[in-house]
């Protein structure tokens, strides 16, 4: 309640500040996600004992006609308090690994509003790259008039990646 009550938080989300019934109904969606495909769905990350936020790999396709096999679309949201502290990064680094090393996946994505910057700072952070800029009609929320955009990285991206930074990291 804490984290979509907020309305800095979901700006771009769904641009205001949640009711109770509105978190519980979504956060049973979310919950949901873990059921069609093995491994993934929705993580809670704390520091210490204290909540910090959520991050999620839904499965891709999820609520539309038919899921894409091997793919994941990855999410994230955290109290503003613990903005700008490289939590979201880390836990989304966490994600890919996870998505692309234990469940073999072979692609994972994400979506927000052009708008949304520090979303896509967390993107470019975690290892994802700009794939294309899109409009839907419907939406209305603050800023929507500058379309949605999606990230993205595949498995063979993400080992290149591991085996440059394996390079560039000096042993402990
Ligand atoms: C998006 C969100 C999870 C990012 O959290 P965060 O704590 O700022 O993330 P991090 O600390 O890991 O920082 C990620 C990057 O954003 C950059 N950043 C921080 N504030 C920024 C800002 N105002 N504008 C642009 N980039 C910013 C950081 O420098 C970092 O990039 P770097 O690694 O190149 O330095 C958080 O702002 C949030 O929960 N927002 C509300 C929910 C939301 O919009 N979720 C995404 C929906 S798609």
């Amino acid at each position: 309640m804490e984290l979509d009550s907020d309305p800095e938080v979901m700006r771009y989300l769904t641009g205001d500040g949640r009711t109770r019934a509105q978190v519980e109904k979504a956060h049973g969606l979310r919950l949901a996600t873990a059921e069609p495909v093995a491994g993934l769905g929705f993580w809670v990350g704390f520091v210490e004992d204290e909540f910090v936020g959520w991050w999620l790999l839904q499965p891709a396709g999820w609520g539309e006609e038919a899921l894409v096999p091997g793919e994941a679309e990855l999410g994230y949201r955290l109290l503003r308090r613990h903005w700008g502290k490289g939590l979201a990064t880390e836990g989304s680094r966490e994600m890919l690994r996870h998505a692309f090393q234990d469940l073999d996946m072979h692609r994972v994505f994400a979506l927000t509003l052009t708008v949304n910057e520090r979303s896509r700072a967390t993107m470019r952070s975690a290892g994802l790259e700009y794939i294309r800029t899109f409009y839907e009609d419907d939406d209305d929320r603050d800023g929507s008039e500058l379309g949605a955009v999606e990230y993205a990285v595949t498995r063979d991206q993400w080992q290149a990646a591991q085996a440059d930074s394996d390079l560039t990291t000096p042993a402990a």
